[in-house]
């Protein structure tokens, strides 16, 4: 076995560090947590130690298994510390018991599980829960399903995943919070509260795991597991926020992702695992791997044989090992053969304890099971607030909200309309459809209480080639009074992981129903079911409204219901763009400018003249987003006061060295004779700068309720955190400037405001 030295000279310069390193959590530096781990490490042997970086499968496999099942001869001879995919407190009791009872030392396991978007009461998809722009709901969310999983023997999720995605192809763009840094990082600094609560060892806290670190989501061409391409710059700047506001926010875990970002696989990427995440951030919890992400180091063809990638990964700084059996096999024979030193085994155990100990699971390793009943009805209620909130109006000539009175009819058509499954999403932990109410269910009872009346009618399947059911739609559709049509991707087999599209159309032959049920001359409210932006361009020149509702959860009937009659007005905001074209991926706001930008000009083709030609710009699309990043309708007309800055010049000293802070706000007007919730949005843009600037960059947004009628004046801080950037010399500094900042509803619009930053 060749050594390999992986030096911190060595690695790729990752920038001049001038950030603070964060605080780490209380559990990170307790002198208790660490001299029992002493006391504990003194007595293990190189076997033991090795057993507590290992983790696998026990239940149903979510990647491709290892065919391995020997865990209770292993948990017993202290081998493996760990397990995941088992749920319930006599399932997970009877193999901790085996750890605590059986095993040398005693040690507990840690028992891990996807629970991305709820554990049994079922929320929104993440793409759906960062459409609510509302943090603290999110937290209140996660919060619940760590109740019900810690309840349930599960420690530990594998979430938030705080992926920036920026390509709609890219499956796994569901279960992340957007396009955006600012967004992104604050959603996932809720999620880790939300979870892990005041305390790790709090009864109902389970510890997070930020995913995947880092670059996943920036996979080339949309593919999933594929490279990623990423400067310096845009990682520090983009890619990297979100997982370091996690840090900050005492995540427990992080995972390591599959992919080759910039030519190092993520799971033997010793630059951002020991660099950024140990050395910079003073993270004190442990990584794991992604599933097999270990193993597949020979595949990716940095490693020649399973002991070459069990020593790339845990020199990196990979602490347990998923699935790949890459540590169980060969770990050991690394360190006699001085391959690997044992002092960094030590390490990585360590941190594994650490968790552990904070967890209190040396103290409580079992749960006292009490088997999960129905859904308290808090949390029924926070599931109904997060599908009405996650709903965005995308489009809306005057049909909603729906007039179901008496005498009207209602045509439901589409194969989403009363699939309870599939409102539960991809990654839906132990949330079963019996618990969902489906837009038929709910959607009946209300029009009937009104004395109006629903048909419905499936149309076709989700990717269905048959138009057998279309004549019956159509003929709903010609005896109604408006029609909803309920459409989108099949969720467990078109979105979330190893589910990229190279085409972002409606699946099937949904979009001939859709025109078919068009034509039959009623109007037509399109309900979009989806993980990702679709192209919804036709739909958009020939429906009269459009809505996505992305994977609402077990509310999702109800939520859909009152936003359709009005009971509640929609609110939520995209946090991607949907594109007029898959050729436009990836397609975000915060795009750096061109020297020919194509803004404000004409799109005609052919161009009319030179001037228009040779501009950066496709000449078949427009480059703007369809439906922009923020954007969202509501019943009532919102409007704002021009921005006001509370100073039209700043130095940028004193921005740096936190002296000075700008003010800016906006006056909102709630003009409409409805109340609405407006989620109010700063960005600002900067130029004169050594690098170039995205041409806007969300800096700070609030969630707000109008009263019909009602003004509120929203203002945002501005300081060194929201400008400064890493700059011609990769240092993260406010720099002398021309700033434009904007108080708007989306990233299109809003009165601009200058200041300028001096020296
Ligand atoms: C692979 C996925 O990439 C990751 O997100 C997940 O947590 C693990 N499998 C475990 O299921």
């Amino acid at each position: 076995m060749r050594t390999l030295r992986i030096f911190f000279c060595c690695l790729v310069p990752l920038g001049v560090v001038t950030a603070q390193p964060a605080i780490p959590p209380a559990w990170g530096n307790d002198p208790e947590i660490e001299s029992k781990i002493d006391t504990l490490m003194r007595r293990m042997t190189l076997d033991e130690k090795v057993g507590q970086l290992i983790t696998y499968s026990a239940g149903a496999p979510t990647g491709p298994g290892t065919g391995r099942s020997d865990y209770k001869e292993m948990i017993a001879k202290g081998q493996l510390g760990s397990l995941f995919n088992l749920v319930g407190a006599d399932e997970t009791n009877a193999m901790q018991k085996i750890a605590v009872e059986k095993s040398r030392l005693h040690i507990p396991l840690i028992f891990g599980l996807d629970i991305i978007h709820g554990f049994r009461t079922e929320f929104p998809v993440p793409l759906g829960l960062s459409a609510t722009w509302n943090p603290e709901l999110v937290e209140r969310a996660a919060a619940v399903a760590a109740k019900e999983a810690r309840r349930a023997g599960v420690h530990w999720t594998y979430s938030p995943m705080v992926d920036i995605a920026r390509d709609a192809r890219w499956g796994r763009i569901i279960e992340g919070a957007g396009e955006d840094p600012y967004l992104v990082s604050a959603m996932a600094a809720a999620y880790v509260r939300g979870y892990q609560g005041t305390k790790l060892s709090n009864p109902d806290s389970i510890a997070a795991c930020a995913k995947h670190f880092v670059g996943y989501g920036a996979a080339e061409g949309g593919r999933d597991y594929n490279v990623s391409e990423i400067p310096q710059r845009l990682l520090r700047q983009v890619y990297l926020p979100p997982f370091r506001a996690a840090a900050d926010a005492g995540v427990a875990t992080f995972m390591s992702a599959f992919e080759a970002l910039n030519e190092v696989p993520a799971s033997a990427n010793a630059s951002t695992i020991t660099q950024v995440l140990r050395q910079e951030w003073d993270f004190k919890g442990f990584v794991v791997s992604d599933w097999n992400s270990i193993g597949e180091l020979v595949a990716q063809g940095v490693a020649t044989s399973a002991a070459m990638a069990a020593q790339r990964a845990i020199l990196a700084g990979v602490d347990m090992d998923m699935e790949s059996n890459s540590y169980a096999l060969n770990l050991a024979a690394l360190v006699t053969s001085g391959a690997v030193s044992e002092s960094v085994i030590d390490e990585a155990v360590r941190r594994v304890l650490r968790v552990k100990n904070a967890m209190g699971l040396f103290d409580h390793p079992y749960t006292e099971g009490k088997a999960q009943g129905d859904i308290a009805p808090e949390d029924q209620e926070l599931a109904y607030k997060a599908a009405e909130e996650s709903l965005v109006l995308l489009k809306n000539d005057g049909v909603l909200p729906l007039k179901a009175a008496e005498g009207k009819t209602i045509a439901l058509i589409g194969p989403m309309a009363d699939d309870a499954g599939q409102m539960l999403g991809s990654w839906s932990a132990r949330g079963v459809a019996s618990d969902v109410i489906t837009l038929r269910t709910a959607l009946t009872k209300q029009v009937e209480a009104g004395h109006g009346h629903v048909v419905y009618a499936k149309g076709t399947n989700l990717a269905g080639n048959s138009d057998s059911g279309f004549a019956d739609a159509v003929a709903a559709a010609k005896k109604s009074d408006a029609v909803v049509l309920a459409l989108g991707e099949d969720a467990p087999v078109m979105t979330g992981e190893a589910a990229s599209r190279a085409h972002l159309d409606l699946p099937g032959n949904q979009q001939q129903l859709l025109e078919a049920v068009a034509a039959a001359g009623q109007p037509v409210i399109l309900l979009i079911f989806s993980g990702r932006p679709l192209v919804l361009n036709w739909a958009a020149q020939h429906i009269s409204a459009i809505m996505e509702a992305w994977y609402p959860g077990i509310q999702a009937g109800p939520a859909l219901g009152n936003v359709l009659l009005g009971v509640s007005a929609p609110s939520g905001r995209l946090t991607t763009s949907f594109p007029r074209a898959v050729g436009q991926e990836p397609l975000y706001y915060s795009q750096f400018n061109t020297g020919r930008p194509a803004r404000g000009v004409d799109l005609s083709y052919p161009p009319k003249n030179s001037i228009e030609k040779y501009l950066s710009r496709y000449i078949d699309v427009p480059n703007s987003a369809l439906y922009p990043f923020g954007f969202g309708l509501t019943y009532s007309t919102i409007t704002y006061s021009p921005t006001a800055v509370s100073a039209t010049s700043v130095s940028a000293h004193a921005l740096n060295v936190g002296t000075a802070k700008l003010t800016v706000s906006a006056e909102v007007h709630n003009m409409g004779s409805r109340a609405a919730d407006e989620v109010v949005q700063l960005y600002i843009h900067q130029t004169g700068t050594s690098v170039v600037r995205p041409v806007r960059e969300l800096k700070g947004f609030r969630r707000i309720e109008l009263a019909p009628g009602a003004s509120q004046k929203v203002e945002f801080r501005l300081g060194r955190d929201e400008l400064k950037f890493w700059n011609i010399d990769m240092k993260d500094v406010v720099e002398p400037a021309e700033l434009t900042v904007w108080v708007a509803p989306d990233s299109t619009q809003g009165e601009p405001a200058q200041v300028t930053i001096g020296q």
